[in-house]
């Protein structure tokens, strides 16, 4: 993929697919490396799928389709030496975390792209899940909580136009002073 942010989506619709109420999208970013973390309170897997989903070629199972979402974002975090970690739990507490590290000096990097669009596409098509997102670089911080938008909007729903639009304003104006 040609951004960063693409790959970022795909991973949180796995989160919505699993039937997260609330995925936590981190980016911490230093000079040197980006680190993401998707954390999100979904069904979960269990050992096996989480093997199988990392390395989709490597199973045995040839009766469940697996995908390339997150094998993608493996080989772009490894391609600048970096890599992924996934830890999920069914059952009680049941929920995923996804983390890459991407070193972003490398030849291979790929730049994080449009955040802000990502945000709000998954606002847009999810208006009843509930996102935290957080893009910390240095000292300083964008962030955009759903839950709190949802109290204040009182029952008007988050994909309504003008609050996608306030929405993506808001990111855009954090994103200047970062
Ligand atoms: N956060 C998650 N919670 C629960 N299951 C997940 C999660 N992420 C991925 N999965 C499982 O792993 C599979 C593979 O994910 P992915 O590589 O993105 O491909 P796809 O989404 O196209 O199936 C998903 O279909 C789903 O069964
Ligand atoms: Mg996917």
């Amino acid at each position: 993929m040609k951004e960063l942010s693409l790959n970022i989506l795909d991973i949180v619709e796995n989160s919505v697919k699993a039937g997260a109420a609330l995925t936590e999208i981190l980016l911490e970013e230093t000079e040197d490396k980006i680190v993401l973390t998707i954390k999100d309170d979904g069904c979960g897997m269990d050992e096996q799928m989480v093997k199988s989903v990392i390395d989709p070629f490597c199973t045995t199972r040839t009766t469940r389709k697996v995908g390339l979402g997150i094998p993608l974002l493996k080989m772009a975090a490894e391609q600048t030496g970096g890599g992924i970690d996934i830890v999920s739990k069914q059952g009680e507490n049941h929920g995923t975390i996804v983390s890459a590290v991407f070193f972003k000096n490398h030849i291979d990097f790929t730049p994080l792209g449009d955040v802000v669009s990502t945000i709000v596409t998954l606002i847009q098509g999810h208006p009843d899940t509930d996102f935290l997102f957080i893009h910390k670089k240095d000292d300083k911080e964008v962030q955009l909580d759903t839950r709190m938008l949802r109290e204040v909007l009182e029952g008007v729903p988050l994909n309504c136009y003008e609050v996608i639009k306030w929405t993506q304003d808001y990111l855009k104006e954090q994103y200047e002073g970062l």
